[in-house]
């Protein structure tokens, strides 16, 4: 069993290497890309090629690439067929698995993280303005907020991912998170709200529980942040 594992830890160490060396085309026409349209349309484009070899081979061809093209990739990363990154400005932990056909924008992804198909995670919902109505909402500048996922969550099948999802939370098959998810929650539904935590006494220590609230209206909103806790007005803290 021991002997098994060291044996396979050592042939996928050499199937690394050689796709390093294999993909050494991959990588200068990255490299020429880049001088021309730029980092991010460089990754991109040359990405796309590599989401769609099957097996074992592109497994591993996803994994050298972007270990190659991103800041931080940590140990043991699985990308399944068909997956898409749209950013380099990103980061991935250790030992996670994002399985096929998902789509990850900008994103800080912690350790031991498991994503699993057809999950979308995109930086937010305002990425293009709507304020104007004389001009094409796809001409309107909008944002792009970084989202992170914690060390040890589960995002589950067709999840959309629009928020924060804490540490060692559980995000339900088919949810669409809108907001921070608290660490050891479990959330389902659309929009997302906590069904349970995972432990008792891993509920967080503030009265009220913001994801569960209904969404405020626009007046309400102002209301509250004016009565809200805040260094000021101390008294008001939970
Ligand atoms: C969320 C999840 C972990 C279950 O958590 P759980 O605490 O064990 O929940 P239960 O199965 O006891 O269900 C509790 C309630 O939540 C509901 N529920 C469970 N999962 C749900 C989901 N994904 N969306 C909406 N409601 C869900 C159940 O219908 C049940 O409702 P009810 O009390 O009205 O009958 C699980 O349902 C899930 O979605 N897992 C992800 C699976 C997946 O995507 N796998 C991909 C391969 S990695």
């Amino acid at each position: 069993m021991l002997i098994s594992g060291i044996v396979r830890s050592i042939l996928k160490n050499w199937l690394r290497v050689l796709l390093c060396v294999l993909l050494t085309p991959v990588f200068l026409i990255y490299a020429a890309l880049r001088a021309v349209i730029g980092r991010e349309g460089a990754f991109r484009e040359v990405y796309e090629w590599l989401a769609y070899i099957p097996g074992i081979v592109g497994r591993y061809a996803r994994e050298v690439y972007l270990r190659f093209t991103l800041p931080r990739v940590g140990s043991n990363l699985y990308v399944g067929l068909g997956t898409l990154f749209s950013h380099t400005d990103m980061e991935i932990g250790s030992n996670v698995y994002i399985g096929p056909h998902s789509s990850i924008g900008k994103v800080v992804i912690g350790d031991n993280v498991l994503i699993a198909s057809h999950v979308s995670i995109i930086n937010g919902g305002h990425q293009h303005g709507s304020e104007r109505v004389d001009l094409p909402i796809r001409n309107q500048p909008g944002e792009y907020p970084l989202v992170r996922i914690g060390d040890g969550a589960w995002i589950g099948e067709r999840a959309v991912v629009m928020a924060d999802v804490g540490e060692h939370s559980i995000v339900g098959a088919g949810a669409v998170v809108t907001r921070t998810v608290p660490a050891f929650a479990v959330v389902v539904g659309n929009p997302a709200r906590i069904l349970r935590y995972r432990q008792p006494g891993n509920e967080p220590r503030q009265r009220g529980n913001d994801m569960n609230e209904p969404a405020l209206r626009q007046g309400e909103r102002y209301e509250k942040a004016q009565s809200s806790p805040s260094l000021d007005n101390p008294s008001m803290a939970y």
